[in-house]
């Protein structure tokens, strides 16, 4: 699909940080005197962001995926194709980067409850994300989907993480026990020469595999086949997100802080943490939008919490995020947001046009408290729930900020991970950490090979067995 520039200025994501300033929130706000004062350090983390991108060594390879991706993609939408015609169901194995995108653009872009729709109202087969190794999900998976009709994507780019290969242990003995071939029924996603699933691949005589570059992390892979494989099994327009994606790119590509939105945002969120605001909240007012706070999760606690500055100083940085909906958790979380600790940023995912509008038929007119309803949308329900709350947690002082996508659609969603991910690559320039690395991670992984028993694990499992729990600290 091609965009004119007109449409594409329409479909431009904003970004409105009224209500982090000192003109609404008084003391509690940010003033435009210390945001020029970030000026310059703004400007150095675009300039380390600008110069290193693509870089693999420096895992900067994500931020040239909406460009250097044409054979990829052809080859994906073939191979989605294929997919579509063959299969009833489409498992995702993974877990982390390798998870969380393709969880959320299904969530974004497709039916809410697509996999009960019948299969002519759907583009593509049931769709599956398999993120954990809850012994109960992975047998209730297998109660309702037939592995001799679906096609597994178990995406992981070492191929040596517990939880993915252990699903596959899994599937593949059962295909086997199905009378089926295994290379038949499953696509790797994986690294090019290092991680196991390129051996397996060999084993089973050559799997359609798809390569996750060096230089792009887990967490920044959605816009890699990762994220673009089942996207387009699900009949996504993945052309179209990597638009979205090259649009934002554009649009940050200057280092005017008030042009440029994630790096506005980076700079905003790095003033808040600075000043104690160590939780972020996010709250997208829109279901589709829901999953986009846990993608958005990792992305910014992977990437910013971290202990060690570059130049090899000690530090304590980072954001806890907090997910919350609009406007369900109302109703539930936004009562300490507005009157507990001033601990927080909540970024608001705002929508300009919903794709249904649903009108509130009029009704109970002598009963005040419902009857104003009538005559009005759910549109303009959600969308004046979604403004009180920004006006009450203003008034209550509360940093908060509004993302507004025009639509949900592919442009727009690619505008708003590039978005995402260039803020966190920015935040991550100004704290001078390491914004792609994840050592804590990698400690639990270990951690788990040595308690089951892996060679090479042994000492770790020692150390793991010396710090036991204590029977009587146990109540
Ligand atoms: O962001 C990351 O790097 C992690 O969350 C990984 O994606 C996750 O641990 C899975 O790793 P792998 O792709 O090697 O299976």
């Amino acid at each position: 699909m091609k965009l004119t520039e007109e449409q594409r200025k329409k479909m431009r994501i904003t970004v409105d940080y009224t209500n982090m300033t000192d003109k609404y929130l008084g003391d509690k706000g940010i003033s435009q005197k210390t945001l020029a004062a970030h000026k310059p350090l703004a400007k150095a983390a675009h300039a380390y962001v600008a110069e290193n991108r693509g870089k693999d060594e420096l895992f900067m390879g994500w931020t040239e995926l909406p460009y250097n991706q044409d054979e990829i993609v052809a080859d994906i939408l073939a191979t989605a194709k294929d997919i579509r015609k063959k299969f009833d169901c489409f498992v995702v194995l993974g877990i982390g980067g390798s998870a969380l995108g393709p969880s959320m653009a299904f969530s974004a872009l497709c039916h809410l409850h697509y996999n009960d729709l019948p299969k002519s109202k759907r583009k593509g087969p049931k769709f599956y994300v398999e993120d954990n190794v809850d012994p109960v999900r992975m047998k209730e998976l297998l109660d309702v989907i037939d592995v001799k009709k679906t096609c597994f994507n178990v995406i992981s780019k070492s191929g040596a993480t517990s939880e993915t290969m252990t699903q596959y242990l899994i599937i593949a003995d059962l295909l086997e026990k199905a009378g089926e071939n295994v290379k038949d029924h499953v696509v790797f996603t994986t690294d090019a020469s290092r991680g196991n699933l390129v051996k397996i691949s060999k084993e089973l005589g050559g799997v359609k595999s798809f390569v996750l570059g060096d230089g792009v992390g887990g967490r920044f892979s959605e816009l890699s086949p990762v994220g673009l494989l089942p996207a387009a099994v699900l009949g996504i327009d993945i052309k179209l997100l990597l638009k979205g994606a090259a649009y934002m790119d554009k649009l940050c590509k200057t280092p005017d802080l008030k042009k440029n939105p994630a790096l506005l945002s980076a700079t905003l969120q790095f003033i808040a943490m600075n000043s104690g605001k160590n939780i972020g909240v996010m709250m997208p007012y829109s279901d589709n939008l829901r999953y986009v706070s846990d993608w958005y999760a990792q992305l910014w606690a992977e990437s910013l919490g971290k202990n060690t500055k570059l130049s090899g100083e000690p530090c304590a940085v980072g954001q806890t995020p907090v997910k919350a909906l609009g406007v369900t958790d109302q109703h539930s979380q936004v009562q300490l947001y507005t009157e507990g600790p001033y601990d927080k940023v909540v970024t608001f995912l705002s929508v300009g046009s919903y794709k249904e509008k649903t009108p509130i038929p009029h009704g109970c007119e002598n009963i005040p408290d419902v009857g104003f309803l009538g005559g009005h949308t759910m549109e303009e329900l959600i969308q004046a729930e979604n403004k009180a709350t920004a006006y009450a947690l203003t008034k209550a002082g509360r940093l908060n900020y509004t993302v507004t996508l025009p639509e949900i659609n592919e442009f727009t969603l690619g505008q708003l991970l590039f978005y995402f991910e260039l803020q966190t690559a920015y935040a991550g320039a100004m704290f001078d950490i390491n914004t792609f690395n994840q050592p804590g991670v990698e400690a639990g992984k270990k951690a788990t090979f040595a308690l089951l028993g892996k060679p090479g694990y042994e000492e770790q499992r020692k150390a793991l067995d010396g710090a036991a729990p204590d029977p009587a600290y146990i109540v």
